[in-house]
């Protein structure tokens, strides 16, 4: 049997925890649904601006979003490709969800500019813990990838001046924010992660009230 190279995450949308959480429809109370408002009654387009292992754009495509999923570094992107083709092959229920994918290489803070969406979602490589056993080993390989992510202050800045409702910024839940040019509307705080979220703020309409 051919060994399976440990040295590179394992992207798998199929097998593994991603398809057990499909099948078993665990992922319907997950917190990220939540915080991008995505569910089975509204078509949303998302871009997934970190697109990383894929497991955040594969649950929003399972529940019907159309996600649009950015990845920079080459062997990420290449890794994610080969598992979006393998899981298309798979049934006609994984071929509709991966045909709500789209996968694009490139930087999210060169693209975002020239992109519009419901909502974007950013998770960077969070800053190393100091307790490292927590954290998989599927994401210590991906750090072994792609290190850390320092320019995360450019992508969310990046993400709050598009053309999008709502920005998503997946952080660790005591850590400090990155700066950004305002304030999240709310967040949302589950075990050791918080989504921050911002809502593009209202535009005054001719009925508006003014000061
Ligand atoms: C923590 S991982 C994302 C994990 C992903 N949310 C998932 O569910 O598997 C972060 C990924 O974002 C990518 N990334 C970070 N900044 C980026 C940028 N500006 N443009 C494109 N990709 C970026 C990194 O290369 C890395 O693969």
């Amino acid at each position: 049997m051919a060994e399976t190279d440990r040295t590179a995450p394992a992207v798998d949308f199929v097998g593994g925890a991603v398809g057990y959480r499909f099948r078993s429809q665990a992922g319907r109370s997950h917190a990220l649904l939540k915080a991008t408002g995505v569910s089975p009654t509204r078509s949303l387009h998302v871009i997934d601006a970190t697109a990383g292992l894929g497991r955040d754009a594969f649950l929003l495509a399972s529940m019907g979003a159309t996600v649009t999923l950015i990845e920079r570094v080459p062997e990420v992107h290449a890794l994610l490709s080969d598992a979006l083709e393998a899981a298309r092959n798979e049934s006609d229920e994984f071929a509709a969800i991966i045909g709500r994918m789209t996968l694009l290489h490139g930087d999210a803070r060169a693209l975002l500019p020239t992109m519009q969406a419901d909502v974007i979602t950013i998770d960077p490589m969070h800053p190393p813990r100091t307790k490292t056993a927590l954290v998989k080993q599927e994401m210590r390989l991906l750090r072994d990838l792609v290190g850390t992510d320092p320019d995360v202050g450019d992508l969310l800045a990046a993400a709050l001046s598009a053309d999008c409702g709502r920005v998503v910024l997946k952080w660790p839940l005591r850590a400090a924010s990155p700066q950004a040019s305002r304030k999240p509307s709310h967040q949302i705080a589950g075990k050791t992660v918080r989504y921050d979220v911002f809502r593009r703020p209202q535009r005054p309409t001719e009925s508006s009230p003014r000061a």
